[in-house]
């Protein structure tokens, strides 16, 4: 369940990231405060990142895993630094940068989600 909600917090995250970079060129209008959703998912990914793709019993802790445990955790700097110190973090080349991050926490969370389905189904059923 926390990891179905964590994968669903990320396709808003990229829906909201898309329509902000991608929107505002093509003359939609501005997200305004709505785009204080990415700023408040991304923290809430972060943290339940860590918590959904915790070592548990019956499933292998993969590297792919313990990597999309807290690869979250670089989009979410750079996005803060964004917020705090705008002139020197909000270049297009470090937007670019934090959208390729953003995307590989979303191929790097699907992956271990996968993996994590699989462990489930192999585990041996004591019904018989
Ligand atoms: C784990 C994934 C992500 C996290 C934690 C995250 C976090 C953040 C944060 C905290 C901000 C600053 C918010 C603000 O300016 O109010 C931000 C800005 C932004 N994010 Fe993300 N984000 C993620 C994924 C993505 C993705 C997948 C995309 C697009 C493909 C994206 C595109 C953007 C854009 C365009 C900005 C505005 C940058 C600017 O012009 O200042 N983000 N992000």
């Amino acid at each position: 369940m926390p990891l179905s909600v964590l994968r669903i917090l990320l396709y808003v995250q990229l829906l909201l990231g898309l329509v902000k970079y991608g929107g505002e060129r093509i003359g939609l209008p501005p997200l305004g405060h709505v785009f204080d959703f990415h700023e408040l998912i991304g923290v809430i990914v972060a943290i339940l990142a860590i918590y959904a793709l915790r070592p548990l019993p019956g499933v292998q802790d993969t590297g792919v895993r313990m990597a999309a445990r807290f690869f979250p955790l670089l989009p979410l700097v750079l996005g803060i630094g964004f917020v705090a110190i705008p002139n020197l973090v909000s270049t297009p080349h470090i937007v670019l940068l934090h959208m390729v991050l953003g995307i590989a926490t979303i191929a790097l969370v699907e992956i271990a989600s996968a993996q994590q389905r699989r462990s489930q189904r192999r585990r041996p059923s004591f019904a018989g």
